[in-house]
């Protein structure tokens, strides 16, 4: 709680200084910028995108935040900006900063309050969508996991759940085989849901195939977005300008629905609405449309640059054996499979032990070992944080460590396999991170729950 305060009394003391001197004159786009764009389609959209943008920026309060807002219009701004690199961009980075700041204001009261005012699953979306779009990680939100806090009540709306789910794979969490039967489910029975569900359930399967322990769903997203797609009217919209931008988002660079539908004109449905001072009705809406027209969208967050995660177009060698091991270099015999056991012991006195056998290629981290254990059994279900320097399990089989009560998961490499009559003794904890734990013929690695 001292901590909550610290930043209240920090992101006020801010404003206060800072607040009066920027001179808003400054926040107007350049217009000059855009002689040297190429087609006048080009032209109009920048003009749509950067007059929508200035709009927002006019209606931002004097705490630097957008009331209900401010998670998604900062999610919006920030995807715009990255998509024009080069380009000035609307916003200095001390003001992102001083948004940014305001936004976790935002959060710290939302938590502290949640007994009295509830937290909701969309809420809690927005925020850990725009901390992951500004390279935050929402599952480390001051030492609060607001993905761990979302994932825990399902949300009954289909909507919220999408979003709920989209939220959670974007930020790299693992998403359960329920959650994407049901999300599965929404997809297959596309009719009888409304186009912002449906485009936003797309949003979020896209995102779990880019897992590559879910690509193989990959087919199951053809026939639902081709039925998208076949919703557009004659008017060019789906329906109204929010469903519009929501498709928009959930069909780019879907190559299969090319020929189902005419994003030209869904642009000029949209652009056609915007209000003469640039606005689409109110904040809420604008930033659906710039997160449309930008093409960066709610999608595009999951594969943001932010120097830390690996992207997942390198990280695509199965070793389920679906996929054969990419040999660049060297030839095919050097690929070979090793054996090794992978096992589970919980509590100091081991009351409870679970075995399994894993064969895959030689030099598999123990990481993807792990990946490969959860699909083959539940048992061993893992939940990690990300680091620059990899992977951190906090959590497996249900068995969150808590630090509070010293009980940690320690990572053992043995020569054999593991006895609980005869416990490994500390210099056998593995000397690094299981992404760089590569295994090798003969391992037995040990995953032990202990009081430390
Ligand atoms: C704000 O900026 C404009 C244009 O850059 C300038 O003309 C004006 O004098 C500035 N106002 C203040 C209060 O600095
Ligand atoms: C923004 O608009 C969407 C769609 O109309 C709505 O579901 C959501 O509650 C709105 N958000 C806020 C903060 O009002
Ligand atoms: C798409 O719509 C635009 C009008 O917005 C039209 O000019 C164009 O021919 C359409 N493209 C196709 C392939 O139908
Ligand atoms: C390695 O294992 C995979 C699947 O388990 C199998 O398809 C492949 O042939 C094996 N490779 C070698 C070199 O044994
Ligand atoms: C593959 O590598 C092995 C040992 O490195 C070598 O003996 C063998 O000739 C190579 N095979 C081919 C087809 O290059
Ligand atoms: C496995 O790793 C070792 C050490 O990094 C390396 O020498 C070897 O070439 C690697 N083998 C394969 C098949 O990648
Ligand atoms: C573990 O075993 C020791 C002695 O065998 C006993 O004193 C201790 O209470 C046990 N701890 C738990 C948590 O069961
Ligand atoms: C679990 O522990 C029991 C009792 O110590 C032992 O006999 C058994 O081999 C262990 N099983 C596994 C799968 O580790």
């Amino acid at each position: 709680m001292l901590n909550l305060k610290c930043l209240l009394v920090i992101c006020t003391i801010i404003s206060v200084v800072f607040g009066k001197e920027f001179n808003t004159s400054k926040y107007d786009y350049k217009e000059t910028t855009e002689s040297n764009k190429q087609t006048t389609e080009y032209l109009k959209q920048e003009t749509t995108l950067q007059k929508a943008i200035s709009w927002l920026i006019t209606q931002r309060e004097t705490n630097w935040g957008w009331r209900n807002d401010t998670p998604k219009v900062l999610t919006a701004i920030q995807l715009a900006n990255l998509d024009k690199v080069g380009e000035e961009s609307p916003l200095s980075n001390l003001e992102m900063q001083l948004s940014t700041k305001q936004m976790e204001v935002e959060i710290v009261l939302l938590l502290w309050r949640h007994h009295e005012v509830p937290l909701t699953p969309p809420q809690l979306a927005q925020y850990s969508l725009a901390l992951n779009s500004l390279c935050y990680d929402p599952k480390q939100f001051h030492g609060h996991d607001l993905i761990a806090t979302l994932q825990h009540h399902e949300p009954v709306h289909d909507l919220d759940f999408a979003l709920a789910t989209l939220s959670a794979c974007t930020s790299r969490s693992h998403v359960r085989k329920k959650q994407i039967r049901r999300l599965l489910d929404i997809a297959n029975t596309a009719k009888d849901h409304n186009i912002d569900t449906v485009a936003m359930t797309i949003l979020a399967l896209r995102c779990i195939v880019k897992d590559h322990r879910h690509r193989n769903l990959q087919h199951s997203l053809r026939r639902p977005s081709i039925s998208l797609a076949r919703q557009q009217q004659h008017d060019g919209g789906f329906g109204n300008v929010y469903n519009t931008a929501l498709t928009m988002q959930a069909l780019h660079d879907v190559n299969e629905v090319f020929n189902h539908w005419n994003k030209s004109s869904a642009r000029s449905y949209i652009e056609t609405r915007q209000d003469p001072d640039g606005a689409f009705t109110d904040p809420n809406l604008t930033a659906d449309v710039i997160l449309a027209l930008s093409e960066k969208g709610f999608g595009s967050i999951r594969n943001l640059d932010c120097g830390k995660y690996d992207n997942d177009m390198e990280n695509q060698v199965e070793i389920d054996g679906l996929v054969k091991t990419p040999s660049i270099h060297g030839n095919d015999s050097e690929i070979r499979n090793v054996t090794v056991t992978y096992t589970l012991w919980f509590g100091t006195n081991v009351t409870e032990n679970t075995s399994i056998s894993i064969t895959a290629p030689r030099n598999t981290s123990f990481y993807n070992i792990m990946q490969s254990a959860m699909n083959l059994d539940n048992r061993f279900t893992f939940e990690a944080s990300e680091w620059p320097n990899g992977h951190y399990v906090h959590t497996l089989a249900g068995f969150k460590e808590e630090p509070m009560g010293y009980h940690y998961w320690l990572l053992y490499r043995l020569p054999e396999f593991p006895d609980p009559m005869a416990p490994p003794a500390n210099q056998l904890v593995a000397p690094v991170g299981v992404d760089d734990l590569l295994i090798e013929e003969g391992d037995h690695y040990l995953f032990w729950y202990k009081k430390l």
